[in-house]
């Protein structure tokens, strides 16, 4: 049985009573075996939530990286040194990053070789670097078009299909074996229908996921 994939990602929402809250909520949430779980806080409070979620089968995950190694790079997050928090994962180039770094992409250059697992956004096909991508490791891929992050206007069934379907056509060509994810304004009403479209690998949820009953309505609709 293939996993779904379902990704919170609290962008900059919580404070940090908020986000440990919300972190233990989940360690308390019953998860069914048809799904993994991943959480990407704000980065401030990304090591208290790694502790408590750690123990549970919910992983982690960083929201953004700007190296692989530590260097003279003021407000940025280096690959190295999220792994030394135990973050083995981060989103990469989503669409909110890309208004404030140029080419968020370019990390993958760096972080490909070493096999550090991410998650890419893309909002256009021709933005999917396949000649990169690899089975060697663990990559994601999100489908997250602008118009639908935040706004209450998700992508309709058919549309998100035929995105999937002309990405996972690609990747079936270069027998890559890589998850495709849908995110813009899931929630509990039209997860169910998202997560068993054929075409979808799982979902990346931004605001929903900062609300626990919201969360939980997504989790358990499959
Ligand atoms: P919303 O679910 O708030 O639309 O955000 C989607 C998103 O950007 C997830 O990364």
């Amino acid at each position: 049985m293939n996993q779904k994939i379902i990704i919170g990602n609290w962008k900059n929402y919580l404070n940090y009573e908020e986000s440990i809250l919300l972190s233990k909520a989940i360690s308390n949430i019953n998860i069914s075996n048809k799904i993994r779980v991943m959480i990407s806080p704000n980065h401030l409070y990304i090591k208290e939530v790694n502790e408590i979620l750690r123990k549970t089968n919910v992983e982690v995950i960083a929201q953004n990286l700007t190296s692989l190694e530590s260097k003279s790079d003021t407000g940025g997050i280096s690959a190295v040194n999220l792994k030394n928090l135990n973050i083995n994962r981060s989103l990469v180039a989503h669409s909110e990053t890309r208004l404030r770094q140029k080419d968020p992409q370019n990390i993958l250059n760096e972080i490909i070789p070493i096999g550090y697992q991410f998650v890419l956004c893309f909002e256009e096909i021709d933005q999917i670097p396949f000649d990169l991508l690899t089975n060697n490791f663990e990559i994601i891929l999100a489908y997250e078009p602008v118009w639908a992050i935040g706004t209450g206007e998700t992508a309709s069934i058919d549309h998100i299909n035929e995105i999937h379907d002309q990405v996972k056509s690609r990747l079936k060509d270069l027998s890559l074996n890589i998850p495709v994810l849908y995110g813009g304004s899931v929630n509990p009403s039209n997860s169910k229908d998202i997560l068993e479209s054929k075409f979808v690998d799982g979902v990346l949820v931004g605001g929903a996921s900062t609300k626990i009953d919201q969360l939980e309505g997504i989790l358990n609709s499959i």
